[in-house]
């Protein structure tokens, strides 16, 4: 199971290497017999991203400081280290704002049994452009832009030449992967980054960047599926499963698609702000099966955004006809249904992984036709390793947001 979700973190490492079997067997068999904790040669990696030149520029290096975790135990700290300087494709960015999101939580705590540290994670990032290379025509200095989940890929591959970079198997992640030049990447609890500028997207004016820091990962992947479905059309049933982060952005999102919204959450904590200030129309308890029961053969589809392993049947059962059930979490357990579950009903189940450059562009773009914003709780980088014990404790409304740029970073 490790080695199945290595390849979600971090393709290069999937340790699917013997000889004479099918590359798919091959991994499950890896992920079923042994946890593989040791990532590939580090000369392997070298390699490889030195073939792969057109990804990046790489010169030579300055100096960032970021907040890093040392070891699972997930506590962040202070942190120097090298940045490239800007190459022909790149952009320097000033980070303002970096949102935390619960893969935050599971990288820097080691659940997937993958990580390498010391890791600066952070991938929700909001900053403002210093430098840019000779080849960067599309961001000028001074202007806001984000940064996501991914900083590479192979730009070759069909996800790449679809637009849909994020399921290209050379990806490369903002933090806890290697770049082109054999570095560590490092993301963006840090005072600044290096990123090539395919990687960049601009932030449409008006809108504040300490509100759109989300949208960079949570906000295009619940906007993703919903367009790749074809789960855009008005007067749909939608269902949000776990209120965190990702979820409320699924709120958001459905309602100004014109979705009728349910949210089904573990308690009954969070029903007054999900229906009188999300605007979710209505609010199920997964515990009320009576409750349960009377929503069933409801929803067209659910954004299942829950971080652990939990039953799929309760949530099956509220599909209706051809009703997809849309995995988010990252989940070191197997999941379980009974297969009449899926075969009465023609019902799906599937994933999605965060969007691509041309989704986030196009989400942005809509959020801001649409005007909408995130609650979001603002903190400083020194409440950061609070943050993600409260985070821990599903005790957020509804994605904290580091005050980068106003925090002092080195102390
Ligand atoms: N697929 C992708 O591309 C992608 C992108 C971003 C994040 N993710 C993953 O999606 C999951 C959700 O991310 P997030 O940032 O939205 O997380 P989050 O803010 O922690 O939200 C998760 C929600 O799930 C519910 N939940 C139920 N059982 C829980 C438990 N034992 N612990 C914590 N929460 C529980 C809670 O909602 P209720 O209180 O309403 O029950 C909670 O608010 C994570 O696994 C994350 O790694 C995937
Ligand atoms: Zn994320
Ligand atoms: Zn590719």
């Amino acid at each position: 199971m490790a080695l199945l979700l290595h390849t979600w973190m971090n393709p290069r490492h999937d340790g699917a290497e013997e000889e004479g079997v099918t590359y798919p067997t091959k991994q499950l068999l890896h992920s079923l017999t042994y946890r593989r904790k040791v990532p590939r040669p580090i000369v392997n990696l070298l390699k490889e991203k030195k073939e792969n030149k057109i990804m990046g520029s790489l010169e030579e290096e300055r100096t960032t400081v970021g907040w890093a975790a040392r070891d699972p135990s997930g506590i962040l700290s202070p942190y120097t280290y090298n940045l490239r300087n800007t190459g022909p494709d790149d952009v320097y960015i000033k980070v303002y704002y970096c949102g935390i999101c619960h893969s935050d939580l599971h990288q820097i705590k080691n659940d997937l049994g993958m990580s390498n540290y010391p890791m600066v994670p952070g991938h929700e990032v909001v900053g403002e452009v210093l430098e840019v290379g000779s080849n960067v025509s599309r961001f000028k200095v001074g202007e806001v832009v984000g940064v996501g989940l991914l900083v590479g890929c192979c730009k070759n591959c069909r996800p790449c030449q679809s637009d849909i970079e994020q399921y290209c198997s050379k990806k490369i992640w903002s933090y806890n992967d290697v770049y082109i030049d054999g570095k560590p990447t490092q993301g963006g609890f840090a005072e600044t980054m290096i990123v090539e500028q395919k990687f960049v997207v601009k932030i449409p004016e008006g809108l504040t960047p300490e509100q759109v820091a989300p949208l960079l990962c949570a906000g295009v992947t619940v906007y993703s599926p919903l367009s790749h479905f074809g789960l855009k059309e008005r007067g749909l049933r939608g269902g949000i499963l776990g209120l965190g982060g990702v979820g409320h952005m699924g709120v958001k999102i459905a309602k100004a698609l014109g979705h009728h919204v349910t949210v089904i959450s573990s308690s009954e904590k969070k029903k007054e702000e999900a229906l009188e200030h999300l605007g979710a129309d209505q609010y199920l308890v997964s515990s009320d099966t009576t409750a349960m029961q009377e929503a069933a053969d409801s929803l067209d589809y659910i954004i299942d955004t829950v971080p652990v392993g939990h039953p799929l049947e309760p949530y099956l059962s509220l599909l209706k006809l051809d009703g997809k059930l849309i995995l988010m979490g990252v989940i070191n357990t197997p999941l379980q249904f009974v297969s009449p579950m899926v075969m009465l009903g023609r019902k799906s189940i599937t994933g999605s992984f965060i969007g691509s450059i041309k989704e986030t562009e196009e989400m942005l773009e809509f959020w801001k036709e649409k005007g909408l914003s995130s609650m979001i709780e603002v903190v400083n980088i020194d409440y950061i390793n609070k943050a993600f014990e409260r985070l821990e404790k599903n005790d957020v409304r509804y994605r904290f947001v580091v005050d980068v740029k106003g925090s002092k970073l080195d102390q």
